[in-house]
């Protein structure tokens, strides 16, 4: 695992573009695996301010709530719509579809378009219990693209984004840890001192599905991007 330490989410989301702009530039890469949340917010306006062309390049995202329509303001759909594929087309823009009446046929089709689309590089966030994707403690290392339930501190933690906390979907369609560590590479973005106790499990802790993130330490090509604050429990190694 490679650990950079940054001054600030803002400087985090550059590291990250440069990251993804250089394997754009000299490796040809066709699939970017994408995340939601705030985490990545800066990376995505550095791509759409950048002259990055993704117009030949296929996204896949990691996750969606069940019962969101692509329009629902809180659907991951919308949110990525928002923040980068309006304002940079791909080929495709691949998204667990949330209102499939077919869970386990749409969880599925997925997994055939991740075998057709392998993630070159993949974004990702964490959970202040350490999920990834909406895997949650005690997901399987084995797991694909499946519905999951989301845990009380995750509807939380997510309220936030919604009008009220009984808003908040309790079930998702989630890439699988499997899933996530078949990409070749892969990012993971953390601010601020919630998720402290997350990385600190995720870099240093035992390798357990107790703590889904802690996976990645058997992934041969991770780079980690913090902040102060996320990095504040292992200062002293970084
Ligand atoms: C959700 C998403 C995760 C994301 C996490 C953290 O649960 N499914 O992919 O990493 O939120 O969100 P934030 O970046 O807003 O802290």
């Amino acid at each position: 695992m490679k650990l950079i330490k940054v001054e600030n989410q803002t400087q985090g989301g550059k590291e990250a573009y440069q990251i993804i702009a250089d394997a754009m530039t000299h490796h040809h890469i066709q699939t970017l695996g994408l995340a939601t949340g705030s985490t990545p917010l800066p990376l995505y306006q550095e791509l759409v301010a950048s002259n990055l062309d993704f117009s030949t390049m296929n996204s896949v995202n990691l996750d969606e709530y069940i019962g969101l329509a692509p329009t629902d303001p809180q659907s991951y759909h919308y949110f990525m719509m928002e923040h980068l594929f309006k304002a940079k087309p791909f080929k495709v823009n691949y998204l667990p579809n949330g209102q499939a009446t077919d869970i386990a046929a749409e969880c599925q089709r997925y997994e055939e378009i991740l075998a057709a689309h392998p993630v070159d590089i993949q974004i990702l966030g964490i959970g202040e219990n350490g999920h990834i994707g909406f895997n949650e403690p005690g997901s399987p290392f084995g797991s694909v693209t499946r519905d999951v339930a989301l845990t009380e501190s995750t509807i939380k933690a997510n309220s936030r984004n919604f009008e009220s906390i009984d808003d908040v979907p309790t079930q998702a369609i989630s890439m699988g840890i499997k899933s996530i560590m078949q990409a070749k590479k892969i990012i993971l973005l953390a601010f601020g001192d919630k998720k402290a106790d997350a990385i600190y499990q995720t870099v240093k802790g035992p390798v357990t599905e107790d703590v889904p993130a802690s996976v990645l330490q058997l992934h041969p090509n991770v780079t980690i991007i913090v902040d102060e604050a996320a990095a504040k429990k292992f200062n002293r190694i970084i």
